[in-house]
């Protein structure tokens, strides 16, 4: 196996990699964000892609949604953890609550959201937009390291809460809007009264297109502030950056345990998402075979 993980910068700093090479690759399209740093972790092979490059310089519309999944496929990732930092939709998700979304609503307009086309038609299955079998660990990982913290720390009473008030849900509907800019208060009134919890700008291509290069993929979010839905005041950048700082730690751990914890007999439908779905026009088909 070998653990792709897709995050913010901080995540590779903070990993304990060892063994590490960086690979430049070049894709059909075009440059990944960045080099893939490959090293091993617990024994396992893990590649890191910072999805907005080294210094953040890609925004989400053009991010190299494409690239990045075609390079990790290509030094043999089969499985994807990402991060997003999102914002919540939610009283009861405060910011620096972690979350791991099980659901996906597509608010994006212009990002190419397959590596098909001309003239051949993927029609694959999209209604577990995360693999099931990836959300179940990651949440298992989140619950076993932030809720052993818990008790540790002197608060065995609370379930959801470690010392520095780290709380997750494992669970919920990241809505992905296009961005840059934040919602609107009617967007984000619309988003609470459709019943989704959080609200982010990366999970989309990104998630569709890991399906189709057959890769189990989920993510871990990291709340960094309430939407416009909550105050008068818009979502201030200081207090995104402010609290994805300081998400940073707990996302890490989390992600350090899943890759440390990663069970051998893992079993995924993404594996074989390709299967069935490639239809090629009858047009482009030679006569003499359909006879
Ligand atoms: N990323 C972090 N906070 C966000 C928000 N409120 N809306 C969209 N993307 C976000």
């Amino acid at each position: 196996m070998t653990i792709g993980v897709i995050g913010g910068s901080g995540i590779y700093d903070a990993l304990p990699l060892e063994n590490t090479r960086t690979e430049a690759i070049s894709t059909p399209y075009g440059e990944p964000s960045d080099v893939v740093t490959l090293g091993e972790l617990a024994g396992r092979d893990v590649a890191f892609l910072p999805r907005h490059g080294e210094d953040h310089q890609h925004p989400p519309t053009d991010a190299s949604y494409r690239a990045n999944i075609y390079a990790l496929k290509s030094v043999g990732v089969d499985r994807v953890i990402a991060t997003n930092a999102v914002g919540s939709l939610r009283e009861e998700l405060p910011p620096r609550t972690l979350v791991v979304p099980d659901q996906i609503f597509d608010r994006t307009k212009h990002r190419s959201p397959t590596f098909f086309g001309d003239g051949m038609v993927v029609h694959m299955g999209f209604a577990e937009p995360y693999c099931p079998a990836m959300v179940d660990h990651l949440a298992e990982s989140a619950r076993s390291v932030l809720r052993s913290e818990t008790h540790t720390s002197g608060h065995p009473e609370s379930h959801d809460a470690t010392a520095d008030e780290t709380k997750i849900q494992e669970s919920g509907t990241y809505v992905c809007i296009e961005g840059p800019q934040f919602s609107t208060k009617a967007e984000s009134e619309f988003y609470r009264d459709q019943g989704w919890d959080i609200v982010g700008m990366t999970a989309i291509p990104e998630a569709k297109l890991a399906r189709e290069a057959e890769l189990s993929y989920a993510t871990v979010a990291g709340v960094t502030d309430y939407d416009v839905w909550k105050d008068d005041s818009e979502v201030s950048l200081e207090e995104v950056l402010e609290n994805a700082a300081a998400n940073e730690d707990a996302i890490n751990t989390v992600v350090e345990h899943a890759i440390r914890t990663m069970p051998d007999d893992f079993e995924s439908e993404a594996w074989s998402a390709l299967e069935g779905t490639i239809n090629t026009p009858q047009e482009a088909i030679p006569e003499e075979t359909l006879e």
